[in-house]
């Protein structure tokens, strides 16, 4: 689900016209709706929550925490949504950690993961009492012990392990596979724990797992787990851990996501367009963690904003050269890579739906940077554009802006949120002087 539809032939996320946002703030601007955020947390949290009670059974639901994947998206205001429903988050680095606590969240639910984390930012995730370390490697587990003793700490350390299991979804967001960087093998699991139970300022509190990210069928997360299960039950029974992580990676609708109707567009869902709906998944996942009696972590991050988000453009001009025609857009492959880094596929609309009548032409729609790789779409059948027409680049929200560069020397855009029938600006586009704000020269 998802709060883009047109009104009146105008594109409104919520109740409000897009257009008023970009003539207000300027373009290319990313836009995000609160309804929408809220509306995806709080299902995953229900779905948990309800469990698999059924009128038949009586199943108790399960205890669980929803840990937002802060890299999807990390500004302050959405954060700050989370933090207000009592999520947990789930961190990569000191600077995540600092912007979750500027936003309000509670360090004690936070896990702190990444395969090369410094000694400053273990230290800060100490002081801070994070929930967890997810840990990588036994180099980074010893070295979690020597800074947790220096400090006269212990530290709470679960390991992130590699169930090595076939997932389909870009090579660059698969991360479970033997071959990946990430996470300790299934099979030398046990004696790393062995060896961490050892350590004096060492707490065992749980097991992570993390297969990749855009996984759009169910099979993949249950092998998974059924595959870690056997160690969840190991550790339990013999260091007594709190709670077993299934991490991140639902996938959303990238393709697709309008489709036409009497009532105008709206967001279509189930398997027809590869969606796995929060439903399916936690159906699917639910049974095998029933069996774990453990606290289980969720770490969704495009599952909740991806849909949530997108970014405008406006058409700066139109070019034809042989037999390809070039809209040139005001946004670029600084404000949002994924197309050019993935190949990944973001619908575009224009925001008068009058537009998308009468005829449709191939097109590319490309940014302004001196790349060729600088596109949005490529031969995609759009309606009649115009130069200074505004667009929507959908499905945004995550990985959009946070992947975002100055490269080309383009300032950052800057990002909105809405609410209902109102928004605001929850981030500055930068000036120029920003560009250089830092550099010194230097004189030598
Ligand atoms: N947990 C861990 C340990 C992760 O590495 C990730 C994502 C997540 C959770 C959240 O995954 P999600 O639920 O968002 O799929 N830039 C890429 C995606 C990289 C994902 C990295 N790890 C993209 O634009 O598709």
């Amino acid at each position: 689900m998802h709060s883009f539809h047109y009104r009146e032939g105008k594109l409104h996320c919520e109740d409000v016209d897009l257009a008023r946002v970009a003539q207000e703030f300027g373009t290319p601007l990313y836009v995000y709706s609160a309804g929408t955020i809220l509306d995806h947390y709080s299902r995953l949290d229900a779905a948990f929550a309800a469990g698999r009670i059924r009128p038949s059974g009586g199943l108790a639901p399960l205890d669980h925490l929803i840990c937002y994947a802060v890299k999807a998206n990390s500004n302050r205001a959405i954060l700050s949504l989370f933090a207000k429903e009592g999520a947990g988050f789930d961190i990569v680095s000191g600077g995540e950690l600092f912007r979750v606590l500027a936003a309000g969240g509670d360090p004690a639910k936070c896990t702190f993961a990444g395969v090369g984390k410094s000694r400053e930012e273990i230290e800060y995730a100490l002081e801070q009492r994070v929930y967890s370390f997810n840990v990588e490697s036994e180099a980074e587990l010893d070295y979690i012990d020597q800074i947790a003793a220096s400090k006269g700490a212990r530290a709470p350390v679960a390991l992130r392990v590699n169930p090595d299991v076939d997932v389909t979804t870009h090579e660059y967001i698969s991360t479970g596979r033997s071959e990946n960087k990430f996470g300790i093998a299934l099979d030398h699991a046990a004696a790393v724990y062995e060896r961490a139970a050892k350590m004096p300022n060492i707490d065992i509190v749980g097991v992570q797992m993390h297969i990749g990210s855009q996984i759009i069928e169910t099979r993949p997360f249950v092998d998974a787990i059924k595959k870690v299960a056997p160690l969840v039950r190991e550790l339990k029974s013999k260091y007594g851990i709190k709670f077993f992580s299934v991490g991140g990676g639902v996938g959303i609708v990238y393709e697709s996501s309008f489709v036409s109707g009497s009532s105008g567009w709206w967001k279509e869902e189930g398997p027809a367009r590869h969606q796995l709906s929060i439903q399916q998944y936690v159906d699917a996942i639910l049974p095998p963690l029933r069996e774990a009696k453990l606290r289980i972590l969720l770490e969704p991050g495009r599952l909740l904003v991806g849909n949530a988000g997108v970014l405008l453009t406006r058409v700066r001009y139109l070019k034809q050269t042989g037999q390809k025609k070039f809209a040139i857009v005001d946004a670029g492959m600084n404000d949002l890579i994924r197309p050019a880094l993935y190949h990944s596929y973001h619908e575009i609309v224009p925001l008068r739906e009058s537009q998308r009548g009468g005829e449709r032409d191939k097109i590319d729609i490309v940014g302004p940077v001196c790349e060729t790789g600088d596109f949005f779409a490529r031969d995609r059948e759009m309606p009649e554009l115009r130069e200074s027409d505004l667009l929507a680049i959908m499905s945004a929200g995550a990985y959009g802006f946070v992947m975002a560069s100055n490269y080309n020397s383009r300032a950052l855009p800057g990002e909105a949120l809405v609410r209902g029938d109102k928004f605001a600006l929850i981030r500055k586009r930068q000036t120029n002087k920003d560009l250089i704000r830092g550099e010194f020269d230097a004189a030598l």
